[in-house]
């Protein structure tokens, strides 16, 4: 079947839809030897040879779904210029290459997850499915209600005023307190920058859930697959029925309770690893 050659190249996991064009547009990509520059050009995946930078694409790589306990001083990039360390360091035996869906800071702690799959990450990522994420976040000192609602209403940031927030106190202690943050928005350093606007120092920032998933109990460094069930109701498509293959046009979306109860054999887990996963649910 014909399709855009952008579509093709994020859904084979090499990058983002939009940095897909990019790669057209600069002349990376050629469709049976013949250099494609003109977006919205369309190839066969099931008939073309599609290479980008010479390398042909994986069409029908294995999808891999990971959910990563970001530690501090780790960064989303898959390359430093300083050498940091990168997230993917973290990633031991997984057979693919797999890139962050979204972004966290050097320093954010939490909940990050990876995938070779660009169509999901792209549909995670549009600002149309609002999935929502909550952060904890330590903060220097002590909190006032007036904060928090200010947080909760709005506020004004270099480029915007901020969607509503559900903002809440978690935990109060004698040097510093801790608040839940969860918002749908994706800016960059968004919750540093709302803390900052009403003059709250963070000390400690960590996603705690994304959409209907909780970090559970992944160990900070550590990662698990995610389960069909769980790749499919992040996204907003239909849970399928346990006894079959094939989803129906009766199946509603798998809720979060239902999720929690997901076996984890379900795993997404590739088959063909055999290797010590650790943090794993067993
Ligand atoms: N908000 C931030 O400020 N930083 C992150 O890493 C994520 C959300």
């Amino acid at each position: 079947m014909l399709e855009r050659l952008q579509k093709i190249i994020s859904a084979a996991g090499i990058t983002s839809r939009r940095a897909s064009e990019a790669l057209i547009t600069n002349g990376q990509v050629a469709v049976n030897g013949v250099v494609v520059t003109e977006l919205g050009s369309k190839a066969d995946p099931s008939t073309d040879t599609i290479t980008v930078d010479g390398k042909a694409l994986k069409i029908n790589a294995q999808r891999i779904y990971i959910l990563l306990n970001k530690p501090p001083g780790y960064i989303t990039a898959l390359k430093d210029g300083q050498g940091r360390p990168l997230v993917t360091d973290l990633l031991k035996d997984v057979p693919d290459r797999v890139y962050p869906v979204g972004r966290l800071d050097y320093n954010t702690e939490g909940l990050l997850l990876l995938t070779n799959d660009g169509e999901w990450a792209n549909r995670l990522m549009h600002p149309r499915h609002e999935i929502e994420k909550e952060y904890h976040v330590r903060v220097r000192g002590k909190v006032i209600d007036q904060q928090l609602k200010r947080m909760a209403e709005g506020v004004e940031l270099e480029d915007g005023m901020t969607a509503p927030a559900v903002v809440n106190l978690v935990k109060s202690g004698e040097q510093n307190d801790w608040i839940s943050v969860a918002i749908h928005e994706g800016r960059n350093r968004q919750v540093r920058r709302m803390c900052e606007a009403v003059s709250l120092s963070v000390v400690r920032l960590k996603r705690i859930r994304y959409g209907t998933l909780d970090l559970g109990t992944v160990r900070s460094g550590h990662f698990r697959y995610l389960t069909e069930t769980e790749v499919r109701a992040l996204s907003g498509e239909p849970a399928r029925p346990p006894s079959t293959s094939k989803p129906t046009s009766t199946a509603k979306p798998t809720s979060a309770a239902n999720q929690k109860h997901e076996v984890r054999k379900k795993s997404t887990r590739p088959e063909q690893l055999g290797g010590n996963i650790s943090g794993r649910r067993k």
